[in-house]
């Protein structure tokens, strides 16, 4: 990853980008369902059940994994149904189009292996994906994301990061794999310090490599979040943890040789307490209100939805000025939350994006402002 030139230098394409057509086979509530689109925002509304949020999640497979409801292939298909489900897509990339199709394998169809095909071309596995569309989603899910614990904010981040560094999820497992052994050794009291070192070594080594990237894209989002320009509340972000602070005052090499020490020291009290004291797991990513200079955690239930939604939009714009992928923003319910004021401001944010931004809701009222600069569709009508 390098970060050195300024975002405008990386902007890959001004053209409209994003999906013109999708299919859905026996998925979810659909049996058969056809959308054609053009490239500006999409509001999808009609009321509860009609099937809004199952059409993000089928936008949400252009990417590699489960999806924005992290489901499992089998759940997906139309109950009910025979058939394999699948989803197809026509995307415009710049002046190109391209054909992604995904779904079960009919072959296989209790695999959980996600079948992809780019321009009709069997691909070896689904992470190619990433290398044509890049996408962020908010969902109502994670509007719990300021009151959870650290770790849910951790995953967040490291969602964001994994557009960004394609090592950063093996590096997160074998980090996470190491820690959970050393804890079960120190817990039989096995002592064995070959096996402790080996294992220290790799909680050096990839949580170094975890906390750098995490800061870059962190540091990253800060200065796009800084550069914005338009009305909605732009959240202030930190990366707080006691690898982070000790980079502040020492290079990567010293805090590497601190980490090693400080784990063979405290190996007696982390078999006490059951857990490590010191690394990338306990990293935390502080959010503060603007202007109020309110942690997140206090703000209100509309202030901590506008923080989400600021940094969701910064992360759509850096992936889109980072990666050559088209960028796609989900935003799963967002506006009922929201007051007039900042509504406006989330609209006028959105069309700056230029970019296919797809938003759902119950009541069509609240998307007036977009008339004329998105696509509607009133589903269940
Ligand atoms: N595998 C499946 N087979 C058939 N129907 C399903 C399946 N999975 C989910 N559904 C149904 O899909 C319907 C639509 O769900 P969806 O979450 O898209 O609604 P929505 O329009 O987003 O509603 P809300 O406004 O409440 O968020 C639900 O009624 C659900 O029961
Ligand atoms: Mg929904």
């Amino acid at each position: 990853m390098t970060y050195s030139q300024p975002l405008e230098n990386h902007l890959v394409s001004h053209l409209p980008r994003g999906v013109e057509k999708l299919q859905l086979s026996h998925f979810r509530s659909y049996e058969t369902f056809n959308l054609s689109l053009d490239l500006t925002p999409v509001v999808l509304t009609g009321p509860n059940g009609v099937g809004k949020t199952n059409l993000l999640e089928a936008i949400s497979f252009l990417i590699p994994g489960r999806g924005l409801r992290r489901a499992r292939l089998s759940e997906i298909k139309k109950q009910g149904s025979q058939e394999p489900w699948s989803l197809s897509y026509h995307l415009k990339d710049g002046e190109g189009d391209l054909q992604i199709g995904t779904g079960q394998d009919p072959e296989s169809p209790t695999s959980e292996r996600r079948l992809t095909k780019i321009n009709g071309e069997k691909a070896k596995n689904q992470s190619i994906l990433a290398e044509w569309v890049s996408m962020v989603w908010l969902t109502p899910q994670m509007d719990r994301l300021f009151l959870d614990g650290p770790s849910e904010r951790r995953r967040f981040l490291d969602r964001l990061v994994y557009g960004f560094d394609p090592t950063h999820a093996s590096r997160l497992s074998r980090y996470e794999k190491a820690l959970r052994e050393r804890n079960l050794l120190l817990r039989q009291g096995r002592y064995d310090s070959h096996w402790l070192e080996g294992l220290e070594d790799i909680l050096v080594n990839e949580g170094m490599a975890i906390t750098v990237s995490r800061r870059e894209v962190v540091g990253q989002l800060i200065s796009v979040l800084k550069s914005q320009d338009h009305s909605f509340p732009q959240a202030d972000l930190s990366l707080e943890g006691n690898l982070e602070t000790l980079l502040q005052t020492h290079s990567s090499l010293e805090v590497e040789e601190e980490m090693r020490k400080v784990l063979r020291q405290n190996r007696d009290q982390d078999r006490l307490t059951g857990r490590t004291s010191l690394g990338a797991h306990r990293s935390d990513l502080f959010v503060v209100y603007p202007d109020k200079n309110q942690a997140a955690s206090l703000c209100s239930t509309g202030e901590q939805k506008a923080l989400l939604l600021s940094i969701v939009m910064a992360s759509a714009r850096l992936l889109s000025a980072r990666t050559g992928a088209i960028p796609l923003l989900l935003l799963d319910e967002v506006v009922a939350h929201l007051d007039k004021g900042r509504r406006t401001a989330l609209f006028e944010a959105i069309l700056q994006l230029k970019m296919q931004v797809w938003l759902t809701g119950t009541d069509v009222s609240l998307f007036e402002e977009l008339q004329g600069d998105a696509q509607f569709f009133g589903l269940g009508e």
